[in-house]
């Protein structure tokens, strides 16, 4: 099983397994240390957030050393079985610590947690905590249960949890770009995909909720929120019943009069991009995961119409053929696809595409591939995630479908996917070079501390000397002069 993962902010390799640090809260420290590490999607960076929120509270200060910690978190993913052979790998690395340390907590949390379930206690000895993604508030109390001495497990999933009222700390921020999440769970039953079972139902996060940590947000200094969810194109929120002038005997008080609600009679998810948009001009608006079922004109238009919503749409095709899509319980053909497709290029004509792609789906044919590479050539992707196929006990597939394309045969389409890409993403940057990009700093270069780096609106890391006028969280208008495989490289001039 063999991954490409082109980094970009939603899936970022550079950040899997990133410990995190936050200052205690003064007055509330209990003098245990806790250490929490993530692994998977943005949504899990994202939670991390929210469990430091709720440990805090409780009175935990955070440590970057597990060996000192009282309580070790390790927050999973399971989408691919990879992600979950690192977790086991870290696990056996904590062992050591826990020998020296008997009174150590272990906890398992997030996808991994909440498919195994107790199971997990079974097969990894040292986990004394088992906590699925709409637990966490549970979490002190698991661990009082952990202290003294008993196993600790809850993974119920709710159809309400939303941690809207939980307001994330923000851990190892560069305070410019922050991920809020907007929604939870997924509906959709892709056959592949084990997220439906890990994270429950689709539900939305109340949009006054969003719009006021977006806000907060900007007024410390934040000039880029990425709204995160499984699908955001099915984002609804519903106002409850509005209060009539008399009092409504026997009604319920609407807490949400003051929403503009849209044609849907509730807040659509372009009705939720239009209302953060309209925080700030400076504030840049980024989203993802789009699903090419549900992205209709109107969130296009919004994105149009707004120049701080980013030209950018993440919109996973996973296959190119629609046998396999079908297959795969996308709901979507390869006709609708390129529809979708020629409408974001019509409506935003600048606008940025990237993908999710599956190689070696069951049963896949060498046919059915090259339809894949074909829709490549058709859309000309900015970048992409590229998978091979990995079968998930439990999913639609795995009891429906033989895994029946050989690992040589999966890595060698996967191959071709990649090198395809490679020649897009490189043209897609090419076609920059002579153009001024809006880049928004976000801090030194890697490579040099003579540098700034950035992102233009379409997402692609500008690199530029440094100019004292400039400091990180100010946009600046780039001419872009050349280009390496993955980066812009130009300087500032005049707005
Ligand atoms: N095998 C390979 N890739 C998968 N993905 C989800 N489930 C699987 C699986 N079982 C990929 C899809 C999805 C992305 C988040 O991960 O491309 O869009
Ligand atoms: Fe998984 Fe499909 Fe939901 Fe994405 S839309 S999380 S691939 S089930």
């Amino acid at each position: 099983m063999m991954d490409l993962i082109i980094p970009d902010k939603t899936h970022d390799e550079e950040r899997q397994g990133e410990a995190l640090m936050l200052d205690a809260v003064a007055g509330k420290n209990n003098g245990r240390k806790l250490y929490i590490e993530s692994y998977g999607c943005a949504m899990n960076f994202s939670d991390s957030e929210i469990v430091a929120s709720i440990l805090q509270e409780s009175g935990f200060e955070t440590t970057k050393d597990y060996n000192n910690a009282d309580v070790v978190f390790i927050n999973t993913c399971s989408i691919r079985e990879n992600a979950e052979q690192r977790v086991r790998n870290r696990l056996k690395e904590f062992t050591v610590a826990k020998v020296k340390n008997p009174g150590m907590i272990v906890g398992v949390l997030g996808c991994m947690a909440e498919r195994l379930k107790s199971k997990f206690l079974e097969e990894e000895k040292l986990v004394d905590v088992v906590v699925g993604p709409d637990a966490y508030r549970d979490l002190p109390n698991l661990i009082d249960t952990a202290d003294g001495g008993q196993k600790a497990v809850n993974v119920l999933l709710s159809r309400e949890e939303t941690y809207a009222d939980i307001n994330p700390v923000r851990l190892n921020t560069n305070g410019i770009n922050a991920f809020v999440s907007i929604m939870r769970g997924c509906d959709n039953m892709c056959s592949f995909c084990v997220v439906p079972f890990t994270r429950g139902r689709e539900r939305s996060r109340d949009p006054q909720s969003i719009v006021k940590e977006c806000t907060d947000l900007f007024n410390q200094g934040y000039r880029e929120v990425t709204l995160l969810g499984q699908n955001v194109d099915s984002y609804k929120w519903t106002p409850l019943p509005t209060l009539p002038p008399n009092g409504g005997e026997g009604s319920e008080q609407g807490t949400n009069q003051s929403l503009p609600l849209g044609e849907v009679g509730g807040v659509s998810f372009a009705n939720l991009l239009e209302m953060v948009a309209l925080i700030s001009p400076e504030l840049r608006v980024r989203f993802s995961t789009s699903h090419p079922k549900d992205i209709l004109d109107d969130v296009l238009y919004t994105i149009a119409k707004y120049d701080n919503i980013c030209n950018c749409i993440h919109l996973p095709v996973q296959s190119g053929n629609s046998r396999v899509l079908e297959m795969m319980n996308r709901t979507y053909d390869r006709a609708w696809y390129m529809e979708r497709v020629d409408a974001i290029r019509r409506i935003i004509p600048d606008c940025a595409i990237s993908t999710d792609i599956i190689a070696g789906f069951c049963s896949e044919t060498e046919e059915e591939h090259q339809d894949t590479l074909s829709m490549m050539d058709y859309v000309q992707y900015d970048f992409a995630y590229m998978f091979t196929y990995s079968e998930r006990p439990g999913t639609l597939a795995a009891k429906r479908y033989a895994d029946d394309i050989p690992e040589t045969i999966k890595s060698r389409r996967l191959k071709e996917v990649i090198a395809k890409q490679q020649h897009y993403s490189h043209i897609r940057l090419q076609k920059q070079i002579g153009k001024v990009q809006k880049v928004l700093i976000e801090g030194f270069s890697k490579k040099s501390d003579k540098d700034y780096c950035g992102r233009s609106d379409k997402n692609a890391m500008v690199v530029f000397p440094v100019d004292d006028r400039f400091k990180p969280g100010q946009y600046v208008n780039i001419l872009v002069d050349r280009c390496t495989t993955a980066t812009l490289i130009g300087n500032i001039v005049a707005p």
